[in-house]
């Protein structure tokens, strides 16, 4: 199951594993991609990973979230991100930028965050801005050769504020794929959403994902972080109530670490897997699949070991 080919509105990815969106803290400080990024993601392609979605590109600098992170605004580096794509591609891999606004998360200032911080108060203009700012980052990345993008609307960013804090969330969210869909028309557009969200406003998201042709729902937490190294699959049970409310295809993040959780996942019905800690701590994870599990602990020191000094993973010494 694991390595069969999947293919829906007419991408075909080599197997089922997915690299979850990961920040790797390695951008240019103008928000280009870097050489260290194309060494990344080469190694990740060669390993044999179906489909890698990137960390996620802020869609303007108000939504900035790190000072390393790449930009899909107007600074958009459009030749690195051919490159990447480029590279990627190689090895038989498909490339999904995600793109995002951080809202409240935002570290461009405290001011900015504490705009952010009452969902109520963002005004029906700047709302706007933002839609349009993730339709021409969706833009952005189709003309850069990416093979579709996935909007960020988990972990706290501002689209998952607007989804769960605003009577209207819903209907924002509908707004924001009729943008995407006129200026991207047919093209893989994923999104990645919280499952510990209200059902009424879940079961509404996931019927707006299916009026919108949405390539795949990745199902994902705030609170993966709590998470021990004991616990596995955190979201599995999720994946029965999107398919029963929508006919999208689903992705599955969060504690899958061997290659029982990965079936696991795909027999309760995901169509693929992701992980994101498991390939930070083995980039070439998938090649002993087979024979050991992953050996990420689940200690959540990739958030700020590369700044503190330049290693990925405290399980690797690189
Ligand atoms: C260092 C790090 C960076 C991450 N960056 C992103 C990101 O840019 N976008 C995103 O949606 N999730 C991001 N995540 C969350 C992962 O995609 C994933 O949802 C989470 O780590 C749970 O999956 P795992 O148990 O396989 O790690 C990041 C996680 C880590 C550890």
């Amino acid at each position: 199951m694991i390595n069969e080919v999947y293919e829906y509105q007419k991408l075909v990815v080599q197997n089922r594993i997915v690299r979850a969106a990961t920040n790797d803290y390695c951008g240019e400080e103008d928000g280009s991609i870097s050489a260290k990024q194309i060494d990344l993601y080469r190694h990740l392609a060669q390993s044999g990973i179906g489909m890698i979605i990137t960390g996620n590109f802020f869609i303007a600098e108000d939504g900035r979230l790190d000072s390393n992170q790449n930009t899909i605004d107007e600074r958009f580096d459009h030749d690195g991100a051919k490159l990447l794509c480029d590279t990627v591609h190689t090895y038989g891999s498909k490339i999904i930028f995600q793109i995002s606004h951080a809202g409240r998360k935002t570290k461009v200032s405290e001011l900015l965050a504490k705009h952010f911080d009452s969902a109520q108060e963002i005004r029906d203009e700047e709302i706007d801005t933002i839609i349009t700012g993730f339709a021409e980052a969706s833009r952005r990345a189709k003309e850069s050769g990416a093979d579709g993008v996935q909007i960020h609307f988990g972990h706290g960013y501002l689209l998952s504020e607007l989804l769960t804090e605003r009577k209207d969330g819903v209907e924002i969210a509908s707004k924001l794929f009729k943008a995407v869909r006129e200026i991207v028309d047919i093209y893989p557009v994923l999104v990645k959403v919280n499952t510990d969200i209200p059902d009424y406003i879940k079961k509404n998201f996931y019927k707006c994902c299916e009026k919108y042709a949405i390539w795949a729902i990745e199902l994902s937490g705030s609170d993966f972080i709590q998470k021990t190294k004991k616990e596995h699959l955190y979201y599995v049970k999720d994946i029965q109530i999107c398919k029963d409310s929508c006919n999208v295809p689903v992705m599955l993040t969060g504690g899958l670490r061997n290659k029982e959780d990965i079936e696991k996942a795909l027999s309760k019905g995901a169509n693929l897997v992701g992980m994101s800690r498991p390939f930070i701590c083995q980039p070439d994870l998938l090649t002993n699949l087979d024979t050991e599990g992953s050996r990420c602990v689940s200690c959540n020191r990739c958030f700020h070991i590369y700044k503190e000094r330049k290693q990925h993973c405290a399980m690797r010494s690189e």
